[in-house]
């Protein structure tokens, strides 16, 4: 890709590879975002998400690779050096330290000082307004974090997060343990900071919430970014079907289709065909089924006697 384009992105990341042990949790990956936006990554369990998602907040080193911050290369050392370039990770692990009051927690990495001591009056308005901003005002700053149930535990790591000021953000399963209404409140909250400019990594197995949030989805399956794509231009059936890493058919079987199409000059310039691939039963086998403007439907029957 052009240096331009490298030089556009917010955040970029090339080829990078991570390994634990024998395990490879990354293998060349290439992802972007942009500020503005709010991006889903997808993927099942052991896909890849926390891996990507530590090595931008800087908890893990990736082996090789680049990334680079509004152009510039960049490798972070710590989640706090990750902190100074504006990218916050609510990690899916709470970090909040339970006999600390909800004040201490939230200010507990730059707090506000008066001659040299904690300033807890300014450390409380502080906490109050950011508990605020999150329509959590039914959690008291002096409160300590231990007294709170998970769902406000949850509420209270995101306002820490928002009081680093982050550029990006990025939330790891974060409303797993809300109640519907607080997670209305988050999905509130995540669309003004997105109209603010913020760029948001949102990681979520569930789709209907990528469906309602999303502006970008990223698919990862086995350390592999297999996809990125606009909001709406898959269903929610077939994005999870494309993080899943075989699909079942009915009896039992394994299989993995792989469609190329090419697209000649001419083809693209008479009639703009779409083409699409769906699962189609006949008689128990499966098919493929090409839809074309050009060439009218046609269903083609894959594996047909063996299934
Ligand atoms: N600290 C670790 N040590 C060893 N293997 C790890 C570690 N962290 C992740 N892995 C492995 O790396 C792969 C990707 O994991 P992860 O990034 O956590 O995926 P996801 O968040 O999509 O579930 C998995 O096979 C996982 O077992
Ligand atoms: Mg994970």
């Amino acid at each position: 890709m052009a240096d331009n384009d490298s030089a556009a992105a917010f955040w970029r990341m090339e080829g990078i590879t991570k390994h634990y042990g024998g395990v490879t949790a990354l293998e060349n990956v290439d992802f972007r975002c942009e500020p503005g936006q709010i991006h889903a990554v997808l993927g099942e369990n052991g896909a890849g998400k926390s891996t990507l998602i530590k090595i931008i907040a800087g908890v893990v080193q990736p082996d090789s690779g680049r990334m680079m911050l509004a152009g510039s290369d960049v490798r972070f050392s710590s989640p706090s050096d990750a902190n100074r370039h504006g990218i916050v990770c609510i990690f899916q692990e709470l970090s909040l330290l339970p006999d600390l009051t909800v004040a201490d927690n939230i200010c507990i990495t730059d707090p506000p000082k008066r001659f040299g001591m904690i300033d807890n009056r300014e450390q409380c308005r502080r906490a109050r307004e950011l508990l605020a901003r999150i329509g959590c005002e039914d959690v008291h700053p002096m409160e300590p974090v231990k007294n709170l149930p998970l769902s406000r535990r949850q509420l209270v790591e995101i306002a820490k997060a928002l009081g680093r000021k982050p550029k990006l953000l990025i939330l790891d399963e974060a409303t797993s343990a809300l109640t519907a209404a607080d997670v209305g409140k988050v999905y509130a909250l995540l669309r003004k900071l997105r109209q603010d400019g913020l760029a948001i990594l949102y990681i979520s197995h569930r789709m209907h919430e990528i469906a309602e949030l999303a502006d970008v989805c990223s698919v990862f399956r086995n350390g592999r970014h297999i996809e990125t794509f606009p909001k709406g231009l898959h269903g929610e059936d077939e994005v999870q079907r494309t993080t899943q890493k075989e699909e079942e058919c009915d009896g039992g079987h394994r299989y993995h289709l792989t469609l190329r199409v090419t697209l000649t000059r001419e083809s693209l310039e008479s009639q703009a065909p779409s083409i699409y691939l769906r699962r189609v039963r006949r008689s128990g086998a499966l098919g493929l089924h090409i839809q074309s403007s050009s060439r009218g439907h046609e269903t083609r029957t894959l594996c047909p006697s063996s299934y």
